[in-house]
């Protein structure tokens, strides 16, 4: 008898569509143009973030994606009142709460859940009385779970960023961030141990939520290299991914992206 599988949601994170457009401050690549191209090649979700410094994604753009998706939109912001106000008017099918910082150039680790617990509980529960679900983006450990779950959250998702760069550094031909360069002399060994440690953490991080009955996804440089060691989690039942099907989209076209990367995310 076979071991019944999960399905594993493929949200795709459109905000670099958005990127584009912002370099040249004009109406196009318009994102909402990605929507239908992304449902019809196997994406289950969309996914935005409407940063405080709007440096892609703007108000409007929000609206008008969560207006007329044909899938689910997953709304990232962040644990700040006056961002919190307009996803409760815009009413997505979830939020995701991702710690930010103005001079990052992404979202670069997952909330201070213990730090920000009285602020965490303010924001979840004006969603919650919104009827808006929320997601927590967490660092893969047992405690960030625990607090999740102690705050509400109907779901966590788990923050790959580590993973990805190690996987990165031992595979340093593959796409990788600027930092990872300089770790590149580590030994083989050392990497591979580290490697093996990371994936353990998500896996850990991933059994225990789906045993509090939290919904897991994960993400954050997730690519068509490092994907498979997380879509092999079971206990993991949604990725989210932006950069690398946005940047093969460049040289394919974003059907074909979309539709290679739910190829893989198929179990
Ligand atoms: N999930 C969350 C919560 C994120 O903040 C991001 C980046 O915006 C992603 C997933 C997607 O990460 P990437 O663009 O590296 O695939």
């Amino acid at each position: 008898m076979q071991n019944e599988t999960r399905k594993l949601t493929l949200g795709v994170n459109i905000d670099h569509i958005a990127v584009l457009r912002e370099a040249r401050k004009i109406n196009d690549p318009d994102p909402l143009m990605a929507l239908a191209v992304c449902a019809q090649n196997g994406a289950d979700q969309i996914t935005i973030h409407l940063r405080e410094d709007r440096r892609h994604i703007h108000d409007e753009d929000a609206k008008k994606i969560i207006c007329s998706s044909p899938l689910p939109v997953n709304l990232e912001c962040a644990v700040d009142e006056s961002i919190i106000d307009i996803v409760c008017d815009l009413n997505p099918h979830r939020a995701t709460l991702v710690p930010e910082r103005r001079e990052e150039v992404t979202t670069e680790g997952g909330l201070d859940v213990a730090g920000q617990k009285f602020a965490l509980d303010i924001t979840i529960e004006k969603l919650h009385v919104n009827n808006i679900p929320v997601s927590l983006f967490i660092d893969p450990n047992i405690e960030a779970v625990e607090h999740s779950k102690q705050l509400n959250a109907q779901m966590v998702e788990l923050h790959t960023g580590h993973y990805a760069n190690i996987y990165a550094m031992l595979h340093s031909a593959l796409p990788h961030s600027h930092h990872c360069i300089e770790a590149l002399d580590l030994p083989r060994d050392t990497l591979e141990d580290m490697l093996e440690s990371a994936l353990a953490n998500i896996e850990h991080a991933a059994k225990h939520a789906q045993k509090l009955g939290l919904e897991v996804a994960a993400g954050h440089g997730l690519n068509y290299h490092n994907v498979h060691a997380i879509v092999a989690m079971d206990a993991i039942s949604e990725l989210n991914i932006g950069q690398s099907i946005i940047a093969r989209s460049v040289f394919s076209g974003l059907a074909a992206a979309v539709s290679d990367m739910k190829a893989l995310c198929d179990r």
